[in-house]
């Protein structure tokens, strides 16, 4: 990969709820363009707080974030949020839940059915497209929520346990569609998980935070080459070896 200006670039960011401690202190971290960024850390030690922040739906309390776009003097850099639990829209089907997507992009409405049925494809959901969310499988809708960000075509993934409420398997057939995907298309994602194993499998960079107040305690580059697949990684012994430290640092920032 070409080493590009970093596409979000956090520096010195401090967050704090009202006037008490503060949630998250000194948090720098530089996203290159197409980077797979994953984040672990112990539960509420405030990962979903930094997406928050990052997507501007928080204020920072100090510091500086910059998002920056794929041209310099380009239209405003575009972020994309996906959450645990879907936010699907219950009376609307598959097809009009990725026209959502379509419909923010600013996607000419001529061109939205074309794009639909390949995002369809592309999560593997044909034959599904008039059904209703409340129809489908835990794992079904996260891809069609998945379907509805890429249609939203964000410079920037930001992803909050989207898997973490899903069975073993599917979780990990998730992770493994989820980079076939990516590898395709090369955005920048943010993903936030307290699964170490799945951090490790999909990201290129994996970085570990501290309980509360949230600091980065170690960053771990990726030995792994792409294309990936996430299940065989695992009994690489490397794999294993990685998760080992980074189980000992998260013990240690307990
Ligand atoms: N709206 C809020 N008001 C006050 N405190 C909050 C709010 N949201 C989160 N927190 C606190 O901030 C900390 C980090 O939360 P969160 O970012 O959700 O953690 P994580 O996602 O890492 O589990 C927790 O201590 C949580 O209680
Ligand atoms: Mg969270």
């Amino acid at each position: 990969m070409t080493q590009a200006s970093p596409t979000l670039s956090i520096q010195h960011v401090a967050v704090a709820f009202n006037d008490g401690p503060p949630v998250i202190e000194d948090l720098s971290l530089d996203v290159a363009e197409g980077e797979f960024v994953a984040i672990v850390g112990p539960s509420g030690c405030g990962k979903s707080t930094l997406l928050k922040v990052i997507s501007g739906l928080l204020p920072a309390r100090a510091g500086q974030i910059h998002v920056a776009g794929p041209a310099a003097n380009g239209p405003k850099p575009r972020i994309g949020f996906m959450f645990q639990r879907d936010t699907l829209l219950p009376w609307a089907s598959v097809a009009s839940n990725i026209a959502v997507g379509c419909e923010l992009s600013g996607l000419p409405k001529e061109k939205h059915a074309g794009r639909i049925a390949e995002l369809i494809a592309l999560v593997r959901l044909q034959g599904y497209e008039n059904h209703y969310p409340g129809a489908l499988s835990g794992g079904m809708r996260q891809r069609v929520s998945l379907a509805r960000l890429l249609a939203y075509d964000p410079d920037i993934f930001l992803m909050d346990e989207p898997f973490g409420a899903l069975d073993y398997q599917t979780k990990i057939l998730m992770g493994r569609e989820l980079l076939r995907i990516w590898e395709a298309s090369r955005r920048s994602i943010i993903f936030v998980t307290h699964d170490i194993e799945e951090a490790v499998a999909l990201a290129d960079r994996v970085i570990v935070m501290s309980t509360r107040p949230g600091r980065i305690v170690a960053i771990h580059q990726s030995l792994f080459k792409r294309p990936r697949d996430p299940r065989s990684l695992r009994g690489d012994p490397r794999f294993g070896a990685l998760v080992q430290t980074i189980w000992s640092e998260l013990a240690v920032a307990d």
